[in-house]
């Protein structure tokens, strides 16, 4: 059984290798583009698509996410087969984590605190807050529950926002259009999980940003496409903004010379939000190809009008 392996971007390559090969003796792994005869292929492990990689692959049977997200690849998914997304709880767990301490980064006055460090200054920067604060989650799949119920824990008011009416384990849960203008009227700190997809592409524009609360903070760990990033700049340009935390950005590697490197409000990281641990992912690959070998459905599978 062949499987061709193309997971740059998500995770170490050969400890990929290395845990699929233990968990599947039987797997013969190649790496794309050195993949002999296409014909031969199984299955195919991604994250990111490149021309002509699935040409020839009449043997098809199914398609693995190497990372939480299938933007990278759902474009040129051949017709006929199954995808399925990569869905960890490692993964939840880390993406949780670093989008809690973004928030409290900005919550918590860091960047005050930086600043006034650079100096010599000690001074307490008075936090004026009798209320809980208000965070919007934006995407409310398994990793914006984690994150949600985590700042929940640590006293903020929560409100996830989804396309359709969710139950989100006790998070105020917000849907629809106008759901999403109530979501951004009423966060003073707005995460942004979102899948990308024809819908959430640009959804962030100059008049979504002006819904937020004058000063509010955005955090996005998604996909840099899903928000305008001249507007972004445009609203911290002008203050509207308080500041932001990039995880992504468009395009990836953001060019030197952009100008949100050095902007004083924004925070960036190179897309190290949640990246993958092959090690506990490798096992629910390897259930994947179980399943499709056996010809049972995928877990996780992509559906591609919703476009995740
Ligand atoms: C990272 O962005 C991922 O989709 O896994």
């Amino acid at each position: 059984m062949v499987l061709v392996c193309k997971t740059g971007g998500a995770g170490d390559d050969e400890r990929w290798k290395e845990e699929l090969r233990r968990l599947m003796p039987d797997l013969e792994i190649r790496d794309w583009p050195d993949i002999g005869d296409p014909a031969e292929t199984e299955f195919v492990l991604l994250f990111h698509s490149a021309p002509g990689l699935f040409e020839g692959m009449t043997g098809l049977r199914a398609v693995l996410s190497a990372g939480a997200g299938v933007d990278g690849f759902l474009g040129d998914l051949p017709a006929g087969v199954p995808a399925a997304r990569l869905v960890d709880p490692w993964m939840q767990t880390a993406m949780a984590a670093w989008a809690v301490h973004a928030v409290l980064h900005f919550a918590r006055n860091m960047p005050a605190y930086a600043a006034q460090q650079a100096r010599g200054v000690w001074r307490e920067q008075f936090e004026a807050y009798f209320e809980p604060r208000r965070v919007g989650i934006l995407g409310c799949g398994e990793i914006g529950r984690r994150t949600g119920g985590a700042l929940a824990d640590l006293g903020f008011r929560v409100s996830g926002w989804t396309r359709t009416p969710r139950d989100l384990d006790g998070l105020e849960n917000l849907h629809g259009a106008e759901g999403l203008d109530a979501m951004l009227a009423g966060s003073e700190f707005l995460v942004c999980l979102l899948p990308l997809t024809p819908g959430t592409e640009g959804l962030l524009d100059a008049r979504r940003l002006a819904q937020l609360p004058e000063g509010a903070f955005f955090v996005n760990a998604s996909r840099g496409r899903v928000v305008v990033q001249r507007d972004l700049l445009t609203a911290l340009d002008s203050g509207r903004l308080g500041g932001a935390w990039l995880d992504v950005a468009e395009p990836e590697p953001l060019p030197p010379g952009d100008p949100l490197w050095r902007h004083p409000r924004v925070r960036i990281t190179p897309h190290v939000a949640g990246v993958t641990n092959p090690v506990t992912s490798a096992a629910l690959v390897a259930e994947n190809i179980r399943r499709a070998r056996a010809g049972e459905p995928l877990t996780h599978p992509v559906d591609r009008n919703r476009g995740y």
